[in-house]
């Protein structure tokens, strides 16, 4: 099997040898980077399974350096280590793309767990995104779906100011909302394809990918993630065998993380379907999944 490689960024000599140690005593291939330019040239230069990246890096470089890491490399897991961690940088540390942010007085072990997690859910995606390319090729070499497409154009006469509640009627009907039946439209209503593209990409409610049937959103804002959500996720992952931003084989679920969908004192919260599930367990989400078999 491969060895998995690592890239750390760690300040303080004693944490980094801690960590040089550990990680290489269990398989992974460690290499150091000694600042945070040579940390994002290493990262271009030969991409690592993971990064281990200290935030408290010297001049507040740390967020700055976690951003440029994740704009050159959007699936590249990031895990951050702070010296002091605070929810409002943890919020922050999210936001910039992070996989994980944990406490550098956290026993070695938990970067440990985060760090096979992330692995998991990097091949787990790869994986996926493999058969969704075959998936999609299979389902939109279909004229019967512009058919579709045509007959809710018809409905409003091909009237381009309906644009919108068209492509909510399409992605209703075919769970999403394929290229094709965003060519088509543009050309049945005489309308540029970028505009028609922008609406598609600007409203959260469209999906560009195909859809289940069941559609769970997993709560992962602040109140949620401090409270579990995170563990949810997982649980869900786990027992549909997808990540969080695909769908099923069977197309019966996709599974999604959101921001904070406004009911925080229920923490932590998923959403089926537009029915909301709060104070929930990892515990509870096999039986509550099994009532949408
Ligand atoms: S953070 Fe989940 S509902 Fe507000």
């Amino acid at each position: 099997m491969a060895v998995l490689s690592v890239l750390v960024l760690e300040t303080r000599k004693k944490h980094r040898d801690r960590l040089r140690g550990k990680l290489g005593a269990a398989g992974y291939e460690v290499r150091l980077a000694e600042s945070g330019p040579a940390l994002i040239s290493e990262v271009a230069a030969a991409r690592p399974h993971a990064v281990v990246l200290d935030i408290d890096l010297p001049g507040g470089d740390g967020l700055h350096v976690l951003k440029a890491v994740h704009d050159a490399a959007p699936d590249l897991p990031i895990i951050v280590e702070a010296g002091e961690p605070t929810v409002e940088e943890a919020v922050e540390v999210m936001r910039r793309g992070a996989f994980n942010y944990i406490s550098k007085r956290s026993p070695v072990e938990t970067l440990l767990h985060v760090l096979s997690q992330a692995l998991e859910r990097e091949r787990m995606e790869a994986e996926t995104k493999e058969k969704a390319r075959e998936h999609k090729i299979r389902t939109f070499d279909d004229p019967a779906s512009l058919a579709v497409v045509d007959r809710i154009l018809a409905r409003h006469h091909y009237s381009d100011s309906m644009l919108i509640s068209y492509m909510q009627d399409v992605q209703q009907e075919l769970r999403y909302l394929p290229q094709e039946a965003l060519r088509f439209i543009a050309r049945r209503l005489n309308v540029s394809l970028p505009r028609v593209y922008g609406i598609a990409t600007f409203y959260k409610s469209f999906s560009l990918k195909p859809r289940g049937k069941y559609v769970i959103q997993v709560c992962m804002g602040t109140a949620c993630h401090v409270r579990g959500g995170g563990r949810i996720l997982e649980s869900f992952e786990r027992e549909l065998g997808v990540p969080a931003g695909e769908t099923t084989y069977d197309e019966r679920f996709s599974l999604e993380s959101v921001r904070c969908v406004g009911c925080c004192g229920l923490a932590p919260v998923f959403i089926i379907n537009g029915k909301f599930y709060g104070n929930m367990t990892q515990e509870q989400v096999p039986r509550i999944l099994a009532k949408y078999e």
